[in-house]
């Protein structure tokens, strides 16, 4: 692992801009985007007029929470290229989520928005130490997933050479970091622990690959799991957010010297934080609903879009744009077990203080009679070990204190829970649908 202390950051000169100067480019912005969706979406002038909002009540920041929220239903409801604002001629590529249920969430990006996008990846690489003619191993999933191709053209625009193995093929990677010596992986968390079992099973020490810094997202991870991998392979873990409707990877990154959060690219992304259950705007500091809105995309123009990530808003450190606090979870993701909130990251955190528990661990939700059942699966990390069978009860005993509830814990024996290829799936909820 590199030693900060030497570490000089490449930066653009607006990641130094005073609040006051990259304010007034906000709003400038702001005012735009607004004037651009009223005219050429119809269900966003549908929405304003609804509400008895026009693009010129906007008149400074603070003003923008007049303006409706836009949800995923809206994007449905105008499947698939409803919320386009240019003539379809014009669009350049599309992406789309897969979405669980129904239909997928279609996004589109003028030739413009995909070099819009190119810098913001190439920034948060900057930010997470990368710097130009590196060897950057992709294995985000290629295809309507925006992680591949965000992350390949990111990586080109700051000048690096890109391997762009997508996801899957476990072995295939190893036998690639170990072959192409890359400086920098960019994969969820989830399946770089599926990398790093294959090193072991076949021999190889993660410590003395040619890895220096991780760039990992897509799916909440803790600080836990960061030292986790960070040790397990001797390199920097760098957390970077984003979300297909807002315009995929790089919407905010961690800054490898600090790693305290995420520095949210403001001059692109504008953020507010609500309360999920009233939809009002709190102050900094405060932890509640993302919402996002668009400052320069041509394309989809997004108007305070709800990403149901909770976290909160902070000062910036080591850029003068804000933080977001890493994201602990989606309200999808809030499992209600007895009255009880509770998200995988809880979970999460208390098994890895247990060194004889893996970072391998799903949730898995039942009802029986009205009485919901938490059974927490984790694999042992290594097989029959006495060691285990005493984590696992002391794991049920925290979970009853710091949580509150009742919960089964299974020790698996290693490779026990299936591995994912890109987003993990953490919870199995199997509980009857009201
Ligand atoms: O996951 C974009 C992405 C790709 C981000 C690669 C980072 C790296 P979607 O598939 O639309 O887009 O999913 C977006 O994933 O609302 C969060 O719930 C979750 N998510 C993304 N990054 C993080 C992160 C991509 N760093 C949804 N921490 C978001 C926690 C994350 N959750």
């Amino acid at each position: 692992m590199f030693p900060i202390s030497t570490y000089k950051p490449l930066t653009d000169a607006i990641e130094h801009a005073s609040r006051d100067e990259l304010a007034a480019l906000q709003l400038k912005r702001l005012q735009g985007t607004l004037r651009h969706a009223y005219e050429n979406v119809p269900a966003y002038r549908t929405k304003f007029d609804a509400a008895g909002v026009h693009p010129d009540d906007c008149k400074t920041l603070a003003e923008l929470a007049k303006f409706p929220f836009t949800t995923k239903a809206d994007l449905r409801d105008n499947y698939p290229f409803g919320m386009f604002a240019v003539p379809r001629e014009r669009i350049a590529r599309i992406h789309a989520s897969s979405g669980t249920t129904g239909k997928p969430t279609v996004v589109g990006y003028t030739a413009n928005d995909i070099q819009t996008w190119a810098d913001v990846v190439a920034r948060s690489l900057r930010a997470s130490g990368v710097k130009p003619g590196m060897i950057v191993h992709v294995a985000y999933g290629y295809g309507l997933f925006t992680g591949g191709l965000g992350a390949h053209y990111g990586a080109e625009k700051l000048g690096c050479t890109v391997i762009p193995i997508s996801g899957g093929m476990t072995e295939r990677q190893v036998q690639l970091i170990t072959d192409f010596r890359p400086d920098v992986i960019m994969v969820t968390p989830s399946y770089m622990l599926a990398i790093l079992d294959e090193f072991r099973k076949v021999g190889l020490d993660p410590r003395a690959s040619s890895l220096q810094i991780g760039v990992f997202g897509a799916e909440p991870w803790t600080n836990a799991m960061r030292q986790e991998i960070e040790t397990a392979f001797d390199m920097h873990a760098v957390d970077i957010y984003g979300l297909s409707e807002v315009i995929g990877p790089g919407v905010a990154n961690e800054c490898v010297e600090t790693k305290d959060g995420l520095h949210i690219w403001e001059d692109h992304f504008y953020p507010e934080i609500i309360d999920p259950d009233t939809g009002a705007v709190l102050p900094d500091g405060e932890q509640g609903e993302l919402v996002f809105t668009s400052l320069t995309k041509e394309a989809m123009p997004i108007i305070r879009y709800r990403t149901r990530d909770l976290t909160r808003l902070l000062p910036g450190t080591a850029r003068s744009m804000r933080r977001m606090e890493k994201v602990t979870g989606r309200s999808d993701d809030m499992m209600i077990v007895r009255g009880v909130n509770v998200f995988p990251t809880q979970i999460e955190e208390m098994l890895l203080a247990l060194p004889a528990l893996s970072a391998h661990y799903q949730i898995v939700l039942t009802r029986e009679g009205r009485m919901d059942e938490m059974e927490v699966k984790v694999e042992a990390r290594i097989d029959h070990s006495d060691a285990a069978n005493a984590a696992a009860k002391q794991l049920a005993r925290q979970i009853k204190d710091k949580i509150g509830i009742t919960a089964w814990v299974n020790v698996l024996p290693p490779d026990g829970i299936e591995r994912s290829q890109g987003k993990a799936k953490r919870i199995i909820d199997k509980r009857p649908r009201a």
